[in-house]
């Protein structure tokens, strides 16, 4: 079932924030260049264990392991140099700063070159359908058009393994079609991801498998086709929805 050597191995982690056990006993492998969907209702724990692993947070109990190393309590910045990239739910691009330079901050913070950083930017927002963006001041920007500058900036380091949160909330049905090929692309470079998202179709489009989350704890996990036929996860969504 699991690979012998995934790239990322979460062993039973927990986290509880005062009264509230928001990850209890999660466990998960990935394997290298793949696609896991995360889903479950509204607080169900899926930003928390997203915390866990990139290191925002750091597990009461259980393990993290990242590339053969025990990442457990190391901080987040390792971990982004380690090579794991994250979005943020709430997207928050630097202001005052034009597109590109955005894209160019993490680069600049591990030591790049300043026109080594340009380039690379430029080349990423080619890549996102947004280089005519480059130039514009990021709060003249879409939701749609943020969300792809936080997806170019959580890519700009070359991560191993790439955390979505939510990239495709409050995207129209259209922007959500040409967001997801793009999913399939980085993938298809080498990169795992592991996707947090809202819109059960377009999670199951691309991911090779799904988690599904409730309170805190996995109620089903496999392929998606059986995973959203499980009578725990319909009852968990219509339950909350
Ligand atoms: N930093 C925090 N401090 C206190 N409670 C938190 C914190 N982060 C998450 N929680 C709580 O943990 C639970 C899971 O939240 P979250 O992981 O954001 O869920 P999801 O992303 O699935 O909607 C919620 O009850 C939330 O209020
Ligand atoms: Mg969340």
């Amino acid at each position: 079932m699991s690979n012998p050597t995934p790239l990322l191995r979460v062993s039973d982690v927990s986290k509880r924030f005062g009264g509230v056990q928001a990850v209890g006993g999660v466990s998960l492998d990935l394997a290298p260049e793949e696609i896991i969907g995360i889903i479950g209702p509204n607080g169900a724990g899926k930003t928390s264990f997203f915390n866990l692993v990139s290191g925002m947070h750091i597990p009461d109990s259980g393990t993290v392991e990242f590339d053969g190393q025990d990442i457990t309590r190391m901080n987040s910045t390792d971990r982004a140099r380690a090579g794991i990239g994250r979005t943020f739910q709430i997207v928050r691009p630097f202001s005052g700063m034009t597109v590109a330079e955005n894209v160019m901050v993490p680069l600049l913070v591990n030591n790049a070159h300043v026109s080594t950083a340009h380039k690379k930017s430029l080349e990423l927002l080619e890549d996102l359908d947004i280089h005519h963006l480059a130039d514009t001041p990021t709060e003249a920007l879409t939701l749609a058009q943020r969300k792809r500058v936080e997806v170019a900036r959580a890519l700009a380091t070359d991560p191993k393994l790439l955390l979505l949160d939510e990239v495709l909330a409050g995207l129209n049905s259209r922007e959500v079609v040409s967001v997801l090929p793009f999913v399939k692309r980085v993938r298809d470079r080498g990169v795992a991801i592991l996707m947090i998202e809202h819109i059960v179709s377009a999670v199951m489009e691309v991911s090779d498998r799904m988690m599904v989350l409730d309170h805190g704890k996995v109620i089903a996990h496999g392929v998606p086709e059986s995973v959203i036929k499980d009578p725990k996860v319909v009852e968990a969504y219509l339950g909350a929805e």
